[in-house]
């Protein structure tokens, strides 16, 4: 039984022993792999007696101290590990111990284990304990050997980290590799892949001349499709070079891409494994989102080899050190190389739809959490996303030079080294000369601050006065809560110019005067988003229609229009016969008429989300929620009708491109799409644009619309999709995910009959998460439904994936640990499909953490 005892920050304490070099050799086996593990371990504590490795479902064969078989008195196994008695004048020592593992009944993609025909390895954060016996935390840093032994035919590519030092044959059908990886590593960045696959090669020279090979390896068959990433994987590599100064420090890189994997990807050094679902593309398989979200994430890893390889975390509740940080790279990289304005909408969006409710819910955490139990559930929005607007904060207010000499003293200090979150944020303030002593908060306390902003124009001075407080609520874990430093941008925007300003908020309260104005100017707050906060602000529609209008921040623009949305929808909340005011449709009419770029025409159509609304709201009625958004949908359609129709036809028959504009206008097109198809006089224009499509992302558009909005069309063109996609997984990942979204009465019925389709399995994480996952994040109005059905569906599938895939089982878990936001007809609904998981046998470590934390 796995331990469910809590670790806690302020206990951390060095490791007693280091290991200098670990030398591993694996005989790969379906059922019985046997792994060699010899340590060279240095006592670093004189005192300690034991040393303590962690080791979980493994059968331990052969344990020696240089060379000799230990005792069975000089060993014993504890929970989870292995605890060898060390004599005294033991100070340095060769620990050699031999374990067998069975890839192929890992289920739970963690450690060694099988995706389709190949051997592949997951040990972030705490999988390489179920590969050997280990020191298994990222402060133990040590040099890896591997020696790989296969099938030659079945395993003809042999892969670890590092350099290749040798490779040979063993008899007649048996060979062998050893990999040598030079720069020391905690074990989580260890990696190991045999398999046969394509390769997809290519080179490049860094900034300072090193040659670099570039390995792509894919299913056999998919090489045309790993094109993208690796044109993502060079333009990473440049960026860096450009905008940092890092280069890479290998002479290979490689990414291998598996069917069946738990995450994104993984930076283990210098050998990536990817879920396939990041790698692959081509422009009939894969949508312009699929294509972005590839490039983002073969950039999220390579950067990890800076920060997160070189240099890397001391414990695991530092894990936003390396993925904030990470994320914040990725995100700049992402604008640098697309639409900027359009990729912040978009990651401020996902952050308030998916973030924002984990802070309110039983599992909020700092982004530096304190308190773990598995280091599996704290891979989360608070850390990852959060963490990289806490970063974007420290950017904001050191701007772009002195940001980047932080960075540069980071490196300079901790190369080579497993550090904190307190050891950066001080770079940073040493190399500014910036204080961020208050800054630090944001590292230790949860929860999402509001700010309340209040203005006032006297009209005899022309002076504006705006004054901003913070609040920062009390949660379980912590009563008392500091004020934050906030850096707020904002913009003063008159008749006939706009001036951009940026204030910081360290006070409860704190006043700022403007003066020279003629009449009052309107206030575009946080621009850019400049702070992850939700803001309180009573402007009146038309200011926030003018910065609608006139902002020069394009996220002002776009967030104005929001904030106006989620007021009607609000309304409409609470009277359901509130009247719609026509503004709306006006500035619509004015900005879909305007030069702006066509993709910030369709992020400024698309509504908020359910999520996005819900989570300013209390005690959600989620139906009434859903009801009102369908409402202002309507509305704008029907409103709209024939300027969303002349932009459709202008675009409908550009043959396809890979370009800028290209993805701009169909994200426009397809929005129109979408409205259009709500009206019963543009039915037609659903399977005309299945039918005429020569590209994924209208296909799927018209698939989504019509799942929407004509299930009768919808259930046609999915047979003749699945038909032809049904044998390439990640299209049926597609084809699962639009079922399970569909707007229909009988989805629960649809639902049943998916789980039995024979391409349906939980085992795979993407085919579960495309439909169950799917189902419970993206079709709110049926997850949603008054029955509770939704709810019962999701604890239904929850308790299978307990024993087949922990992590997977407790992500999915998601929504019903949210139940607070919501009224008490869901809340009691939600409790007790918590309640029928919590009482099954054998909860993993996982679940158990959740429940433990939504039901006390
Ligand atoms: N470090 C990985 C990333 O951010 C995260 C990751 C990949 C992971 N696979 C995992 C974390 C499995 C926990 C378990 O890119
Ligand atoms: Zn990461």
């Amino acid at each position: 039984m796995a331990s469910s005892q809590a670790r806690i920050l302020a206990d951390y304490r060095p490791s007693s022993f280091t290991i200098n070099t670990t030398q591993l050799t694996f005989e790969l086996d379906d059922h019985q792999t046997r792994v060699t593990n010899v340590m060279h371990i240095e006592r670093v504590d004189k005192d300690a007696p034991y040393l303590t490795l962690d080791g979980e479902h493994l059968s331990l064969d052969a344990i020696s101290i240089n060379d000799k078989p230990l005792a069975e008195a000089s060993f014993q196994k504890v929970d989870n590990g292995l605890q060898i008695s060390i004599s005294p004048e033991l100070n340095q020592l060769t620990l050699t111990i031999v374990t067998t593992i069975d890839p192929v009944n890992n289920t739970a993609l963690e450690g060694l284990y099988k995706s389709g025909g190949a051997f592949c390895t997951q040990c972030e954060a705490e999988g390489f304990r179920r590969i050997t016996y280990y020191l298994d935390r990222p402060d133990v840093m040590s040099t890896f050997t591997t020696k790989v032994i296969a099938n030659k035919t079945m395993y003809p590519y042999l892969l670890a980290n590092g350099n290749k030092i040798d490779q040979g044959n063993i008899g007649a059908d048996k060979h062998f590799v050893v990999w040598h990886d030079p720069f020391p590593k905690p074990c989580y960045l260890f990696a190991l892949v045999a398999g046969d696959f394509d390769l997809v090669t290519d080179q490049y020279q860094t900034a300072s001349g090193k040659h670099v090979t570039l390995e792509i390896f894919v299913d056999k068959g998919n090489a045309s499709k790993a094109h993208h990433a690796m044109e993502s994987l060079k333009h990473s590599m440049k960026w860096d070079e450009n905008t940092f100064g890092l280069e890479y420090d290998l002479d290979i890189y490689m990414i291998v891409a598996v069917d069946f994997f738990n995450m994104g990807a993984m930076e283990n050094k210098g050998l990536n494994i990817f879920n396939s679902k990041f790698v692959l593309a081509d422009h009939e398989s894969a949508t312009d989102t699929d294509y972005f979200n590839i490039e983002a994430v073969i950039a999220h890893e390579y950067f990890h080899n800076w920060t997160g390889n070189r240099v890397t975390c001391r414990d695991w509740f530092q894990l936003s050190l390396k993925e904030g940080l990470t994320v914040f790279r990725d995100q700049q990289f992402s604008a640098d190389m697309n639409s900027a304005a359009v990729t912040r909408i978009e990651n401020v969006s996902h952050l308030r739809a998916m973030q924002f409710p984990e802070d309110e819910s039983p599992m909020a955490h700092p982004i530096r959490p304190e308190k773990v139990v598995e280091m599996n559930n704290f891979y989360t929005m608070t850390v990852y996303e959060k963490g990289a607007e806490v970063i974007r904060m420290i950017h904001t207010l050191l701007g772009e030079e002195k940001f980047r000499l932080g960075m540069d003293l980071y490196f300079k200090r901790f190369d080579g080294m497993a550090v904190t979150c307190d050891d950066f944020v001080d770079a940073m303030a040493d190399a500014s000369g910036i204080d961020l002593t208050q800054f630090k908060y944001w590292y230790s306390q949860s929860g999402t601050p509001i700010l309340r902003v209040n203005e006032s124009f006297n009209n005899a001075t022309g002076e504006l006065t705006i004054s901003v407080s913070q609040i920062n609520e009390p949660s379980e874990q912590q009563s008392v809560k500091h004020h934050l430093h906030i850096p707020i941008r904002i913009e003063l925007i008159t008749d006939h110019n706009s001036s951009a300003h940026l204030l910081a908020l360290k006070e409860e309260t704190q006043t700022w005067r403007f003066d020279g104005f003629e009449k009052k100017p309107v206030v575009a707050f946080l621009s850019n988003f400049s702070a992850p906060v939700k803001v309180h602000f009573e402007q009146p529609d038309e200011e926030l229609i003018a910065i609608m209008k006139q902002a020069e921040d394009d996220f002002n623009r776009w967030d104005a229009g929001q904030t106006l949305l989620t007021r009607y929808i609000t309304r409409l909340v609470k009277d359901d016969s509130y009247s719609l005011p026509v503004d709306i449709v006006t500035t619509y009419k004015y900005l879909l008429d305007s030069t702006l770029d066509p993709a910030l025409k369709a992020v400024a159509l698309k509504l908020p989300s359910f999520d996005e609304v819900s989570v300013n709201l209390e005690q959600v009625d989620p139906q009434k929620v859903i009801a009102a958004i369908k409402t202002v949908e309507a509305f704008i359609a029907h409103n709209l009708e024939n300027e969303l129709l002349e932009i459709y036809l202008g675009f409908a028959d550009i043959p396809y491109a890979n370009k800028g504009k290209d993805i701009a206008q169909r994200s426009l097109k397809n929005t129109c799409l979408y409205y259009l198809s709500k009206l019963s006089n543009h039915q037609l224009l659903l399977s005309r644009q299945y039918n005429h499509s020569d590209n994924m992302t209208d296909t799927l558009a018209s698939l989504n619309a019509s799942a929407m909005h004509n299930t009768g069309v919808f259930d046609n063109l999915m047979s003749g999709f699945e038909a032809k996609w049904q044998d390439t997984p990640l299209v049926m990942d597609k084809w699962f995910s639009l079922q399970a979204v569909a707007d229909r009465e009988d989805i629960f019925h649809v639902l049943a009959t998916m789980e039995q389709h024979e391409l349906f399995t939980l085992n795979n994480p993407n085919r579960a998460r495309a439909l169950i996952g799917a189902f419970s994040h993206r079709n709110p109005k049926h997850f949603y439904q008054e029955s509770g059905k939704g709810y019962q569906f999701l604890a239904k599938h929850i308790k299978t994936l307990n024993k087949i895939n922990p992590q997977i089982a407790s992500r999915l878990l998601t929504p019903l640990i949210q139940y607070k936001r919501f009224n008490e007809h869901h809340k009691n609904l939600m409790l007790n499909a918590l309640k029928e998981i919590a009482a099954i046998d054998d909860l993993s470590r996982d679940l158990k953490e959740k429940l433990d934390a939504a039901l006390n």
